[in-house]
């Protein structure tokens, strides 16, 4: 099962759902778990390690594979070099980006690029593969491209609605069935019941990407998220009920 958490919006709590769905998930069970941070932010690399750029990181792998997408040794051994098991775990492997990855359009990659390389190494001995897409259009299309799930977070601003349409669209396009649209930070304000009836009729329109979980309750505007520790294993009771209802989901 790969779980794309996508927006091509930034700051919509992409990392912070990732990591904490990470840790959750491999709490709850003896599976192995692999979080891929595709953003070359090291948003997610860097909540599990320091911010220091790795010595291999996901960004060899594409290199590898935009020089000779037949070399299967190659990008394999890449893709298998940046993972790195998550200390504290014994069952959850971050897969490193770096900061490289600003250049990725440089490589000139299609679409299925990450796709072929999550096949290429064989990553479906993995039970589940998160993938943090950060907002770099040609990532975010390439994630959406290879995930079996897509995860949607958004937050209540105004600028948030064009590009999380962006994302349900490209989602269309690319046939990849959604899991849900994940409010993060809401309040109780007006502004925000009125912006969450407007989603509510954009899923009632776009049925056809299957919506498993429709418009989710979210995790609502908490400190204790933004302080959250996910290396640590405590998860913030706020997150639970959200993190339970994508680990049914999920079905593992
Ligand atoms: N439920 C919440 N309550 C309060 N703050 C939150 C909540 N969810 C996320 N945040 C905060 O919102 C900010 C953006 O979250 P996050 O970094 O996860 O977004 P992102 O989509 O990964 O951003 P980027 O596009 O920069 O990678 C962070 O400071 C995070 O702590
Ligand atoms: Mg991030």
């Amino acid at each position: 099962m790969i779980l794309g958490i996508c927006s091509n919006k930034g700051g919509v709590g992409k990392t912070t759902v990732s990591t904490l769905l990470a840790a959750y998930t491999a709490k709850h069970t003896e599976k192995k778990i692999l979080l891929v941070d595709a953003d070359h932010n090291r948003g997610s690399s860097s909540v599990f390690f320091s911010n220091k750029e790795p010595a291999d990181s996901i960004f060899d792998a594409f290199q590898c594979y935009a020089e000779d997408p037949y070399d299967f040794l190659s990008v394999s051994g890449a893709m298998k070099r940046a993972v790195v098991k998550a200390e504290g775990y014994e069952n959850l492997f971050v897969l490193q980006s770096s900061r490289k990855l600003a250049q990725i359009t440089a490589l000139g990659l299609e679409a299925e690029a990450l796709k072929d390389m999550i096949g290429i190494a064989h990553f479906d001995r993995y039970s589940l593969v998160i993938i943090d897409s950060g907002t770099v259009p040609v990532i975010v299309s390439m994630c959406v491209t290879a995930c079996d799930r897509l995860l949607i977070p958004m937050m209540m601003s105004q600028q948030c609605i064009g590009p999380t349409r962006n994302t349900i669209n490209l989602a269309r396009r690319k046939h990849t069935r959604v899991l849900g649209l994940l409010p993060m930070a809401a309040g109780r304000s007006r502004w925000d019941r009125a912006i969450l009836e407007n989603w509510e009729e954009i899923i009632r329109d776009t049925s056809d990407l299957g919506w498993d979980l429709g418009l989710m309750e979210g995790i609502s505007q908490s400190r204790s998220v933004v302080k959250a520790d996910p290396v640590s294993g405590t998860i913030p009771p706020i997150a639970l009920p959200t993190l339970e209802k994508i680990y049914e989901a999920l079905g593992l």
